[in-house]
Order: C-alpha cells, then sequence, then structure tokens
C-alpha cells in the first residue's frame, strides 16, 4: 500500500462510538528502576543477568526509563489521542519477595500514573502480571509450584485494594501460554526451565491463579470494574486438509488455545489435551474444585495477535534434528511447524491479517456473549531516526492499516470487538531479544532516551481523530473525560458462561 492509500484508509475507517483506541506497555520492558524503592529481583532480572539468556546481554535495568519518564510519556499518549492504556504492574515492585504487605512507594508510582492518565482522560487498564514474577517465589518452586496461585491472588489483593478506585479495566494475567510453555518447557524465557511436566503444572497453576485472582478482585473492586484475561491464542491452520494434518492442527490447539479457554469458559480440560499428555503428566495437580474456581465469569477476552501458525503432521522419515527443548509437550514428535506464507517482520514474523480475521471469528462462534479486545497487535521493523530526525516506517503503517482493517471488517460482521491497543507505545526490552527488535510506534534512541513519534504513531493518531470526531489530525481539540467504566458488558452478572 503506498502512503496515501494509508491515509485514505486512516481516513475512512470508521469504528463504532466508544470503541477502545489504545497502546499498551509491560512494566519490565519500560520501567527500569530495577533497584529502586525497595524492588526485588524478578524472574526476569536473574534470566537477563544470566549469560548467553538475552541477546546482546541486555537486561530490563533502564530499559525506557519510564519510572522516571513517566508524566512525559502520559503526555505522549494524550497528544496521540488515545483512549486507553494498557500497562502491567511489576510484582516485585509492589510485594518484594512475592509476599507480605504492599510497599507503599511501589504502589505511589502506579497512583501518579493513574492518576496523570485520568487527568489526560485517558482510561488505565491494568495487568496484573505479565511475566515478572518475584524470583522468591520461582526459588519456591515457582509456577509449578500450587502455592504460587495462591500468592498471586494475595498479590492481586494488595493492588486491587490500592488502585481499586481509579483502574475501570483489570486483567489477570500477560498470555500465560509464555509464562508456562517458553518459560519452563523451551526455556527460552524465564525462568529458563525445560521440563515439559512441570510446564504443564505451571499452565494449570497460572489459570488456577487467574481464577483465584477474579474472586478477589470481585470481593475487591467496585461493582462496575471490569476483569478479563489476556491470551496469545494461535490462530492454528493445517498445511493441508489431510487427516494426519487436521490431526496436528488439533493437538496444536489443544495445546495453545483450549488448555486455558476451556477451563476459563467451560470448567473443564479438553480430554484429547489429556491424553495427548499422558506419557509426560497424569494431572494430578487438577485437585477438586479448581475448575470451578477457574471458570468464574469474566467480562471480556484480551486476545494478543500477531501472526498465525501452520503446522504439518511430521514426517515419519525425515524427522530433522529440534532446534532446542520444545514449547510443546507430547507434540514434539507429532507435528512439524512450517513458516506462513508473506511478507516478515524484523522477528522473521510472517504479515498475516487473516489469521486476526480466522481467530476473532472462531471466538465469536464458542463465546458468542464474550466481549473482544486486541489487547496486542503490531509488528518490529529496524527503523532508524534520519538525519532530519524523522522515523519513517512505512512497513509498520501498513501492518496496522491491514490489522485495523481486519477488526473492522470483524465488526462489520457482527463480532463484538470493543477495542484495540498496539503493541507498543515504545520500543522497549523485547525479552529475550533485548533492545535489538523495535515495536514501538514511538522510537526510542536508549542512549538519551529521547521518544520520537515514529510515522505510524501519527497514522494511528490520524485513525483516532477521525474516529472520536476531533478537530484536526493534530488533536487540538480538547479530550473527553474518560467513558463510564460499565461499559463493557452489562450481562456480566447474567452469566456468560456457557457450560
Ligand atoms: C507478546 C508479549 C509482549 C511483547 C510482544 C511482542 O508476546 O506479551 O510483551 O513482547 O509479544
Amino acid at each position: 500500500m503506498t502512503a496515501v492509500d494509508d491515509q485514505t484508509a486512516a481516513r475512512t475507517l470508521r469504528f463504532p462510538p466508544g470503541f477502545r483506541w489504545g497502546a499498551a506497555t509491560a512494566a519490565y520492558q519500560i520501567e527500569g528502576g530495577a533497584r529502586e524503592d525497595g524492588r526485588t529481583p524478578s524472574i526476569w532480572d536473574t534470566f537477563s543477568r544470566t549469560p548467553g539468556r538475552v541477546r546482546n546481554g541486555d537486561t530490563g535495568d533502564i530499559a525506557t526509563d519510564h519510572l522516571h519518564r513517566m508524566p512525559e510519556d502520559v503526555a505522549l499518549m494524550a497528544e496521540l489521542g488515545l483512549t486507553d492504556y494498557r500497562f502491567s504492574v511489576s510484582w516485585p515492585r509492589v510485594q518484594p519477595t512475592g509476599r507480605g504487605p504492599a510497599v507503599q512507594r511501589g504502589l505511589d508510582f502506579y497512583r501518579r500514573l493513574t492518576d496523570r492518565l485520568l487527568e489526560a482522560g485517558i482510561r488505565p487498564a491494568v495487568t496484573l502480571y505479565h511475566w515478572d514474577l518475584p524470583q522468591e517465589l520461582e526459588d519456591a518452586g515457582g509456577w509449578p509450584e500450587r502455592d504460587t496461585a495462591q500468592r498471586f491472588a494475595d498479590y492481586a489483593r494488595l493492588v486491587a485494594e490500592a488502585l481499586g478506585d481509579r483502574i475501570p479495566l483489570w486483567t489477570t494475567l500477560n498470555e500465560p501460554w509464555c509464562s508456562a510453555f517458553l518459560g519452563y518447557a523451551s526455556g527460552v524465557h524465564a525462568p529458563g526451565r525445560t521440563d515439559p511436566a512441570a510446564a504443564l503444572r505451571a499452565a494449570h497453576h497460572l489459570n488456577l491463579g487467574h481464577g483465584l485472582a477474579v474472586g478477589v478482585l470481585r470481593g475487591t473492586l467496585p461493582e462496575a470494574a471490569q476483569v478479563s484475561l489476556t491470551l496469545n491464542l494461535a490462530a492454528v491452520r493445517g498445511r493441508t486438509e489431510s487427516a494426519a494434518d487436521r490431526e496436528a492442527v488439533r493437538r496444536i490447539d489443544a495445546l495453545a488455545n483450549r488448555i486455558f479457554l476451556d477451563p476459563v469458559f467451560h470448567g473443564r480440560y479438553p480430554q484429547d489435551l489429556r491424553d495427548d499428555t499422558a506419557a509426560v503428566t497424569d494431572w494430578s495437580f487438577v485437585h477438586d474444585g479448581d475448575l470451578a474456581e477457574i471458570a468464574r465469569p469474566i467480562d471480556a477476552l484480551g486476545i494478543n495477535y500477531y501472526t498465525p501458525t501452520v503446522v504439518a503432521a511430521a514426517d515419519p522419515v525425515h524427522r530433522p534434528a529440534p532446534e532446542g527443548p520444545s514449547p510443546w509437550p507430547g507434540a514434539e514428535q507429532a507435528v512439524r511447524f512450517l513458516p506462513a506464507a508473506g511478507p516478515r517482520t524484523a522477528m522473521g514474523w510472517p504479515v498475516d491479517p487473516d489469521g486476526l480475521t480466522e481467530l476473532l471469528a472462531r471466538l465469536h462462534r464458542e463465546l458468542p456473549r464474550t466481549p473482544l479486545l486486541i489487547t496486542e497487535n503490531g509488528a518490529a521493523y529496524d527503523d532508524y531516526a534520519d538525519p532530519s530526525g524523522a522515523v519513517h516506517d512505512p512497513e509498520r503503517v501498513s501492518y496496522l492499516v491491514d490489522h485495523l482493517s481486519a477488526v473492522h471488517r470483524a465488526i462489520g460482521a457482527g463480532i463484538d470487538v470493543r477495542g484495540y491497543f498496539v503493541w507498543s507505545l515504545l520500543d522497549n526490552f523485547e525479552w529475550a531479544y533485548g533492545y535489538g527488535k523495535r515495536f514501538g510506534i514511538v522510537h526510542v534512541d536508549f542512549a538519551s532516551q529521547r521518544r520520537t513519534p515514529k510515522d505510524s504513531a501519527r497514522w494511528y493518531a490520524a485513525l483516532i481523530a477521525a474516529n472520536r470526531g476531533r478537530a484536526d489530525a493534530a488533536g487540538r481539540t480538547p479530550l473527553r473525560g474518560p467513558a463510564g467504566a460499565a461499559d463493557l458488558t452489562p450481562e456480566r452478572r447474567r452469566g456468560q458462561q456457557v457450560r
């Protein structure tokens, strides 16, 4: 698409009134201040200090220094016209070591952040866990240990008591698939363990922690506050329609998607998942009552989407040597992963907006009464500031045009998508890739910490302005105040669960 077409698209895509226009970040990726205010190390502090784990030896010690530059960053959000901002709370900043009372200095940062957002007319959306488990809890066994679920619920209570009056949307976990399977099976994420049975236990305890936290949040937050979960669901495609390839799709769908969707929305684990993993674990870690806890109703489901997953049945004769421990317990021998077609981002991830359409259509079919939010979508490219200081990122603009168009079509087809949060507001610490991958719509020069909105930020601001009926794309009219909190799902207490 040419730049002119992009601008046209910005002017013509119209979303329903009240649609949430957001950007997302996560604590460890942007805050820095790793040792300030009594914060103790998280598993990502430990992991990033372990040689060979994170590219270039990068750590989140300083990151984008958001802890100290928060007012400037909120001003940027207001300039872009965002209606909503999704951030996460650093567990070891508010409850060092993962036990005991909250540290007020840690909570104060989030009080200041949410005050600023509200003053700027931007609704805060908080994620309680975006991967930074206090190291002490990992030392005590981490997510494979049942007690971690209870620790998480206790931490949720501390944050809800402190910030419940000012945050309308609460998300328990971000992408538990990554925490469980990249953290404990393939080991490419913190804490870097490679034990498939532990990964399945971790998945269950993340689900349980989510359910316990939902219970705590319902009991602590004002009635109007809303509670959600964010999953990186896979849009799984078979290479062919053959029975063998369809079987590969079924297996990966169970391990990527239904391992979370089924307990959360239907109060059960899929039998085929239990069967596929029977050689790895007997699932005795699922106790009586756990599933009822996990299936507590939520108000919305957050979806993070980047690229689809293409699979085929493994070739029984020619088995390539594995590249490392697999994140797919029980499926290592059965399934092959293939690259999807299409141009690639700097992550090597194919650009495929149809995958998002497929995913939304599926969720609408299976969970017709659950409002959906795109809580992350975006792309990394090798952006740089040109001699004039401008950052031109035409590929990211196209990526956003294509994916927002997919969301727009889905809404047109009757799918209940309530908002879109671009990943990410700022270039940041991209986990095992360190600072080498830039996902921001705002460029960060990590040496000077200078922020420069990229062309994609300007494009997004223009789209938002056009949709919010603002006077001009530069956003000169004042922002409306935050919309009422109770606009996600009035039906929640009638119960949305389909059993
Ligand atoms: C997601 C993470 C987010 C970011 C993007 C690129 O899996 O939730 O923190 O790293 O990927």
